[in-house]
């Protein structure tokens, strides 16, 4: 998901780019405002965390670009690309590494590769079924051997 910091800052279209150049496929992509409920429950598992209202509010505080993408191990191999959760800790290279700064700003979610669950738990959360589409990429053949 491309945080409200970055949809502000224009970094949609960059964020996308990057996933889509690696040769990910986006099945799934939605510009849209999350509320207060959607937000508690997508940050479910940092409801006693200190920092949860700050992050609550900030995900609720303009719109998002919320989007589900397939390829070869894609849940870990898009936390590699995102960075550390700290952009000042993610190496260069990485989004966050690359277009953020601060830890309460960090431009992207993504889903938690430790967690096997967290995938469909909040592709569920954000799309019904016939809004994500089975399609081929023109590519695929050159992408995987
Ligand atoms: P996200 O869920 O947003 O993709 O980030 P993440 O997995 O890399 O990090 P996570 O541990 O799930 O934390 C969720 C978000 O909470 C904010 N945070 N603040 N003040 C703090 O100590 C603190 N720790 C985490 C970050 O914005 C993080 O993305
Ligand atoms: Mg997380």
């Amino acid at each position: 998901m491309v945080k409200p910091d970055a949809v502000q800052r224009g970094l949609i279209g960059e964020v996308v780019s990057r996933l889509e150049s690696r040769g990910l496929k986006m099945v799934g992509g939605k510009f849209m405002q999350i509320d207060q409920e959607l937000a508690e429950e997508h940050y479910a598992e940092h409801t006693d965390e200190p920092f949860f209202g700050d992050l609550v509010e900030f995900i609720t505080a303009g719109p998002v670009f919320a989007m589900v993408w397939e390829g070869a191990d894609v849940t870990r191999q898009v936390r590699e690309m995102m960075g550390a959760t700290d952009p000042a800790e993610a190496a260069p290279g990485t989004i966050r590494g690359d277009l953020a700064l601060d830890l309460g700003r960090n431009a992207i979610h993504g889903s938690d590769h430790e967690d096997p669950e967290s995938n469909e738990r909040e592709i569920s959360l954000f799309f019904d079924d016939e809004e994500l589409i089975e399609y081929e990429r023109i590519d695929e053949s050159w992408l995987y051997e």
